[in-house]
């Protein structure tokens, strides 16, 4: 482990290979529960962002760190083919099985690979998409470069991620409270870094949206793989609910009271998720 000195936070960085076997670990364990989930959930999301990137029947694209084939499957239906690439073999398998059922292997195709050494030629492909990736990777910048550096001149990359708040104190909180949920949490990024990261690949942003999702911080531990009686989840619960008064982390988090059908449940808590999507062109 070493120091992480560009993240603002006190907490110790992981080697590429300590994330990257966590990553791996999390998504192994979470892959049907956290697969329902963004298959299901994610699919305005995907149709927002192929929108964004104006997808069409031409295109031959890849989705990196595709996970259950959340932007892939929707992608498929706009465009002329598709890779669906992650190093999950457990997630990957999920995603093949959905778009088998679905019809969909004529266009789509999945392999094992790393978002950081894609395993395509250079301007070998018109779209280069990923979503909710970044934030588990060591190094983000560099799979930024290699979406620049395999699609053509003119060729278009797209992104949805979290995005990291900018001030320094309320991002080490909202760091904190990421990792006790999730050790394969590496850092999310802010909207400037997000920026200066297109901008070395050589990517000219010509959208850029901020959308986040409201959901029940219960419903944001279960698809992480944690119950009520964990302590990673009672960990994190305190954290978010001290940080309600001055959103001093940047969940907007607040508590609601429980359904009125279950007398003498405690309310629930609800936070907001700030997302960021982006649009851009090689240049
Ligand atoms: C939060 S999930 C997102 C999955 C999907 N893109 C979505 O939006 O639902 C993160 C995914 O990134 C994959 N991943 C993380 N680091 C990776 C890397 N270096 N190369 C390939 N896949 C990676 C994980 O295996 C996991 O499936």
């Amino acid at each position: 482990m070493s120091a992480n000195p560009d993240s603002g936070q006190d907490t110790p960085q992981l080697s590429d290979q300590e994330l990257k076997a966590l990553v791996r670990e999390r998504f192994t364990k979470t892959a049907e529960v956290f697969g329902n989930y963004a298959v299901a959930n994610r699919v305005t999301e995907a149709e927002t962002l192929a929108r964004m990137v104006s997808a069409n029947a031409n295109d031959r694209a890849v989705d990196l760190a595709c996970g259950p084939g959340t932007l892939a499957l929707r992608f498929a239906k706009h465009v002329r083919w598709i890779c669906g690439l992650d190093f999950t073999p457990a997630i990957l398998e999920r995603a093949r099985h959905t778009a088998a059922h679905e019809g969909l292997l004529d266009k789509l195709t999945f392999a094992i690979g790393d978002a950081q050494a894609l395993p395509f030629a250079d301007n070998s492909l018109d779209l280069a998409v990923t979503s909710y990736s970044l934030h588990h990777i060591s190094d983000p910048a560099r799979v930024i470069s290699e979406m620049s550096r395999v699609v053509k001149k003119g060729g278009r990359v797209g992104i949805i991620d979290i995005e990291a708040p900018e001030d320094p104190k309320i991002r080490e909180l909202n760091h904190r409270i990421e990792v006790i949920r999730d050790r394969s949490h590496s850092r999310s990024l802010t909207h400037a870094e997000f920026e200066s990261m297109f901008a070395a690949a050589g990517l000219r942003i010509f959208e850029l949206e901020h959308k986040g999702h409201p959901r029940t911080f219960e419903h944001w531990m279960y698809v992480a793989g944690w119950k009520p009686s964990d302590r990673e989840y009672q960990e994190a619960h305190a954290l978010m609910a001290d940080s309600i008064e001055t959103n001093s982390a940047n969940f907007s988090p607040r508590f609601e009271p429980a359904d009125v059908c279950q007398p003498g449940k405690a309310p629930d808590l609800y936070m907001f998720n700030p997302g960021i999507y982006i649009a851009a062109e090689k240049i």
